[in-house]
């Protein structure tokens, strides 16, 4: 894990694509060495788990925390756990988003979705046991400075994942099926379903920190909230727009699933209207700040301007 972090030396869009590819990288590791083996007994719920956790996916939580915790300058080692725990989170989430009782995908980051491999009843568990694994990795992390910096991110996490948070934001998803959302409703689901994790990533990249700035820790949850509705946002968008192959899941699902979407309810181009005045909040949110925010504000970038 000692493997060195390239920085952006400038503001130039080649070292933020450097800089996320090795945090890529380093994710993958993180995650492939808490996993467990699938050696070890249950040898089929721990290859299950490692299939839906590891080798894709854009880690875009990871970059978040990892961005969040360089701004305030937290030792890389110490946002490790922090960010794997919502990498965790976030594949339990779409391991369950997908099963045939939630919205019924065959294909997730390019692979047949975990219950087209291993079955129902294996995804659902798996989905279990990633949620506790998540808990478990801060519970036990030995960089973390104190039991009161662990205790705070276990409630971060846990309100961010919970009824109040993810899982709230996917049943309102489920129970409006059909229904067309009014524009606030719309807005409260996917600030619940997406927003919601993509903040608790932030805020646990920023309290990586051994010494908490509240300025900055203000900062990155403004940031963090308007970014993390624009992601569901472009994730609507993609859906509507994008090929399967692109976004290694099926294109089109949203309409075919009578689901009320920021296309649906706006329409394409107000929906990317809507992208952009988010993104441009984010960046608001950074004003106050030099050169130390821009792997955030590339960030903000990356997120509106993805293709997959
Ligand atoms: C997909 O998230 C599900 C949503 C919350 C919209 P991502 O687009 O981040 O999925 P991966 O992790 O890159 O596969
Ligand atoms: C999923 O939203 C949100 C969570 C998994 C919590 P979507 O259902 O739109 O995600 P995709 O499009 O299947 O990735
Ligand atoms: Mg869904
Ligand atoms: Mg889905
Ligand atoms: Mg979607």
């Amino acid at each position: 894990m000692n493997k060195p972090m390239t920085t952006p030396t400038n503001e130039s869009t080649a070292d933020f694509n450097a800089w996320a590819s090795d945090m890529q990288m380093r994710m993958e590791s993180v995650l492939a060495v808490n996993m467990p083996l699938a050696s070890i007994s249950p040898m089929r719920l721990h290859e299950a788990m490692r299939y839906s956790t590891l080798g894709g996916g854009k880690r875009v939580r990871a970059l978040l925390a990892y961005a969040a915790g360089e701004f305030c300058s937290a030792e890389l080692e110490k946002i490790d756990i922090p960010a794997a725990a919502v990498e965790i989170i976030h594949a339990f989430s779409l391991v369950h988003d997908d099963l045939p009782c939630m919205d019924d995908d065959d294909l997730r980051r390019g692979k047949p979705t975990t219950h087209k491999q291993y079955g129902n009843a294996m995804a659902l568990l798996v989905g279990d046991a990633l949620q506790s694994l998540a808990f478990q990795l801060i519970s036990q992390d030995k960089l973390l400075n104190n039991a009161t910096q662990k205790l705070q991110m276990l409630h971060i996490l846990a309100l961010a994942s919970g009824s109040r948070g993810m899982a709230g934001g996917q049943a309102i998803d489920i129970e409006s099926i059909g229904i067309p959302l009014t524009r606030e409703e719309l807005e409260q689901m996917h600030i619940h379903k997406t927003g919601a994790l993509i903040r608790a990533a932030a805020l646990l990249g920023a309290y990586s920190a051994d010494e908490i700035n509240e300025e900055k820790v203000k900062a990155i949850d403004h940031f963090a909230k308007a970014i993390g509705l624009a992601f569901q946002v472009v994730d609507d968008i993609l859906d509507a727009e994008a090929d399967t192959q692109t976004l290694g899941k099926t294109a089109g699902k949203d309409a075919k699933n009578n689901k009320s979407t920021y296309v649906t309810i706006l329409g394409l181009s107000a929906a990317k209207q809507l992208a952009s005045e988010l993104h441009a909040n984010a960046m608001a949110a950074l004003s106050f700040y030099g050169r130390e925010a821009d792997l955030l504000r590339h960030l903000a970038n990356f997120i509106t301007q993805r293709s997959s």
